[in-house]
């Protein structure tokens, strides 16, 4: 049976940053309390005409060139998002064709909010193990500011937008050693958007943006996180002091930070890209990735525990030899 090994890394940001002190101009925050909450410092946020097709595109063609593969190599497309440009086609359908990939492949859609990527790479390497594909261009690509109420300082401080992608390739080298997905609908209602297409959207248009009960969200993600690197790690027969790198979703510096120490890890092995990005949802986990891929810090051969938690409530963890 072939595993499924990382072979390219890409990413892309839109050009325009959002400082806190903008925010402090829009909303009542300070840049000290989204510091000393969050970690971030600042974010990029898409231009009117920029959608997450645009945003994939760029990262994915980054990630094709890493790979050194022809883009009518790529066999299956998955793309994880939550901020579709349309209701359809996918996201994936629509990047096949900006790519020029005309070989038929399928192409679509993971929609797991901030664990998206983690589900979509999970769903990307069960393709490969089965053998039924070889090249497999996975993309995490959010427009979260599109869904931003920009007048709840609760919410608009958190976010940005950005895509990431990878290349899987067919190996008989181990590359992702196993995926572990969980989810738990009770919890819909803590962090949701709770309009959309089949409840239609509410007069107000209140309701067609994230809503979240911040410190309840954030206990959850910390538990949660801790449960799903345990079993990944049991699951490999690996001990803690064995993982090279955490790569995990960027929501909030203190959740990473929580996360690093239940794996008795320190901050200089767990790459950290939540003060420059925020929380870029399916996104953030492949941007970070490549961040630490394209500066040197993550080499080949080494092991990576890749995590995130988000919306439904989803979580998700891989192990890799990257
Ligand atoms: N600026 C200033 N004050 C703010 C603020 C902002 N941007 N946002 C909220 N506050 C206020 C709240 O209104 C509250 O005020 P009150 O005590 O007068 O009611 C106070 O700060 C504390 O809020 P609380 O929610 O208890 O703070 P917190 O320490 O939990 O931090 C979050 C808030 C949102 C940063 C934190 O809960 C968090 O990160 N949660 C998880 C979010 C997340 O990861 N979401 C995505 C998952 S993928």
């Amino acid at each position: 049976m072939k595993h499924a090994r990382i072979i390219g890394t890409g990413s892309y940001l839109p050009e325009k940053v959002l400082e806190n002190s903008d925010l402090e101009k829009m909303v009542d925050t300070t840049d000290q309390w989204i510091r000393e909450r969050t970690g971030i410092e600042r974010r990029h946020i898409a231009a009117d005409s920029e959608t997450t097709c645009d945003l994939a595109e760029k990262a994915a063609r980054n990630a094709i060139d890493a790979a050194g593969i022809n883009s009518n190599d790529i066999d299956l497309i998955v793309v994880a998002t939550t901020t579709a440009d349309c209701v359809f086609p996918s996201v994936a359908c629509l990047l096949q064709h900006r790519l020029k990939i005309t070989n038929a492949c399928p192409a679509f859609d993971v929609q797991a909010v901030c664990a998206g990527f983690v589900y979509a790479l999970g769903v990307a390497n069960t393709y490969i193990r089965a053998g039924s594909a070889t090249n497999v261009l996975v993309v995490g690509a959010e427009t979260f500011s599109r869904i931003l109420n920009w007048e709840d300082r609760n919410t608009c401080v958190l976010f940005g937008d950005g895509a990431g992608a990878v290349v899987l390739q067919a190996s008989d080298a181990p590359g992702i050693h196993s995926t572990h997905l969980h989810a738990d609908g009770s919890y819909s209602e803590l962090l949701h958007v709770p309009e959309g297409i089949s409840r239609g959207y509410a007069e107000m248009q209140q309701q067609a943006y994230v809503q979240m009960r911040g410190s309840e969200v954030f206990r959850m993600a910390v538990s949660k996180l801790a449960e799903v690197a345990d079993e990944a790690l049991i699951a490999n027969n690996l001990d803690k002091t064995e993982i090279d790198w955490l790569v995990p979703h960027q929501a909030n510096l203190r959740i990473i930070k929580a996360t690093a120490r239940k794996l008795s890890m320190t901050l200089d092995k767990v790459v950290v890209t939540v003060q420059d990005h925020g929380n870029t949802s399916a996104a953030s986990i492949p941007l970070a990735l490549d961040v630490a891929v394209r500066d040197g810090r993550i080499k080949t051969g080494e092991k990576l525990l890749l995590e995130g938690f988000g919306g439904g409530f989803t979580w998700g963890a891989a192990l890799i030899t990257f």
